[in-house]
C-alpha cells in the first residue's frame, strides 16, 4: 500500500478534475520557490517539494473557487499560497518535533540541519505573503494573515501542554483548531472570497474546512500509534516520544486505572522511556478503545464537515468534497 492510499482516492479524482488549475499552481510552487541569491533555498524546497505531498490545501482553495463558478486566476495565486505556508509549517515542526522523516524521505533538519529549516521555512512563509499580495485583495490577505497567526498560536499552546496529563479534549480540540484546522478552514474560505461568494457560502467553506481539519488532524493522531511508517511516510511514535498529549492518550488517561496512571506519569510527565514503553502504551490505548473513541470522533467531525456543505451549489465538486470526508477517516478504518 503507498501512502495513504486511502485519502488518496477522492484526492485523485479532485485532482483529475482540477487538473489544468493544479498543473499551474505546480508551476508557480515550483518558480516561487527557488532564489538567486541563496542556493540553500532550491536544495532543501526541492527535497522537500519533489517529495510531493497530498496537495490537499490547495486542491481545496481550487475546488472552493470552480464550485462557485469562478473562472478567473487567482485561485491558483491563493493555492499556491496555502501549501507555501504548509511547506513552511512542515519545515519547522519538524525542528519542534525533532521529526527524522517526512513524506517518506528524511527531514531537512537532517538532511542540513535546524537552521536551514528554519530560515528556508521563514523563506517559505515570506514568498507566500508575495503571492497572497498579487491577488489585491484585503479580505483573503486578512483571511491567510489570521490563519498564519492562528497557527502558530496552535503550535505554541501545543508546547505547554505537552507533557502535561491535565490537558483536557478541549485544550486539545484548541491546539488542533489552530496548528491544522485554521490553514484548512483558511484554503476553503479564501477559495469562496476570491469566487465572490456570498456570507453564507463563505461561512459554509469556512465550517467544512475547520471540522475537516479538525478530522484530519485526530486521524493523524491516530496514525501515529496505529500506522505504519511505510504508509504514513513519517515515523510512528514521535508523538509518543515528543510526549504530546494526543486524543487517543487523553481518551485513555480519563480510564487509566493507578498502575497505567503510573505509566503516563513517567513516560509522559517525566520523560523517562525505556524499550518496549510504546508497546506498552499501545496495549493501554486498546484496552480503553481510546483509538476507537479517538476514531469516533473523526468521523462525527467529518460529518460537520460534509453538513456543512448543504449551503453550497450542487455538482460533482460538492459530491468530491464530501467524499474526501469520509475518505480522510477511512485511512483510519
Ligand atoms: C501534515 O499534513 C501535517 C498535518 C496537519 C498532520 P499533510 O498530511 O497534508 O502533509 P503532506 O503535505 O501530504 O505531506
Ligand atoms: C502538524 O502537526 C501541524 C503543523 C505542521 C502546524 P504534527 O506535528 O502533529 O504533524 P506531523 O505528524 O509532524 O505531520
Ligand atoms: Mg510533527
Ligand atoms: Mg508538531
Amino acid at each position: 500500500m503507498g501512502i495513504n492510499e486511502n485519502v488518496a482516492k477522492p484526492l485523485d479524482r479532485l485532482a483529475g478534475l482540477l487538473a489544468a488549475d493544479m498543473d499551474a499552481v505546480n508551476a508557480l510552487i515550483r518558480t516561487r520557490m527557488e532564489s538567486r541569491h541563496a542556493p540553500r533555498i532550491p536544495e532543501v524546497t526541492a527535497h522537500l517539494i519533489e517529495a510531493g505531498g497530498k496537495r490537499v490545501r490547495p486542491l481545496l482553495t481550487i475546488a472552493a473557487a470552480r464550485l462557485l463558478g469562478y473562472e478567473g486566476t487567482h485561485h491558483q495565486l491563493l493555492a499556491a499560497t496555502v501549501e507555501f505556508i504548509h511547506t513552511a509549517t512542515l519545515l519547522h515542526d519538524d525542528v519542534v518535533d525533532e521529526s527524522r522523516q517526512r513524506r517518506g524521505r528524511p527531514t531537512a533538519n537532517l538532511l542540513w540541519d535546524n537552521k536551514s529549516s528554519v530560515l528556508v521555512g521563514d523563506y517559505l512563509f515570506a514568498r507566500s505573503f508575495q503571492l497572497m499580495t498579487e491577488t489585491g485583495s484585503m479580505r483573503v490577505m486578512e483571511i491567510l494573515a489570521s490563519a498564519s497567526a492562528t497557527i502558530a498560536e496552535g503550535e505554541v499552546l501545543q508546547l505547554t501542554a505537552a507533557q502535561d496529563l491535565a490537558t483536557t479534549e478541549d485544550i486539545y480540540l484548541q491546539v488542533v483548531r489552530g496548528k491544522t484546522a485554521a490553514l484548512f478552514s483558511a484554503a476553503t474560505e479564501v477559495g469562496g472570497v476570491i469566487a465572490g461568494g456570498d456570507a453564507a457560502q463563505v461561512r459554509a467553506f469556512f465550517d467544512y474546512g475547520d471540522a475537516l481539519g479538525i478530522a484530519f488532524q485526530i486521524v493523524d493522531d491516530i496514525l501515529d500509534y496505529s500506522g505504519t511508517t511505510e504508509t504514513i511516510g513519517k515515523n510512528t511514535g514521535d508523538d509518543f516520544r515528543e510526549r504530546k498529549l494526543t486524543l487517543p492518550v487523553i481518551k485513555a488517561l480519563a480510564a487509566a486505572d493507578q498502575a497505567e496512571r503510573a505509566f503516563w506519569q513517567r513516560t509522559i510527565e517525566k520523560g523517562d522511556q525505556r524499550d518496549g514503553d510504546l508497546d506498552e502504551a499501545l496495549a493501554i490505548l486498546a484496552r480503553h478503545n481510546a483509538i476507537d473513541a479517538a476514531r469516533a470522533d473523526a468521523l462525527d467531525w467529518a460529518g460537520r464537515a460534509k453538513s456543512a456543505l448543504s449551503a453550497l451549489p450542487q455538482g460533482e465538486i460538492r459530491v468530491l468534497l464530501s467524499d474526501l470526508a469520509d475518505f480522510v477517516v477511512a485511512r483510519v478504518a
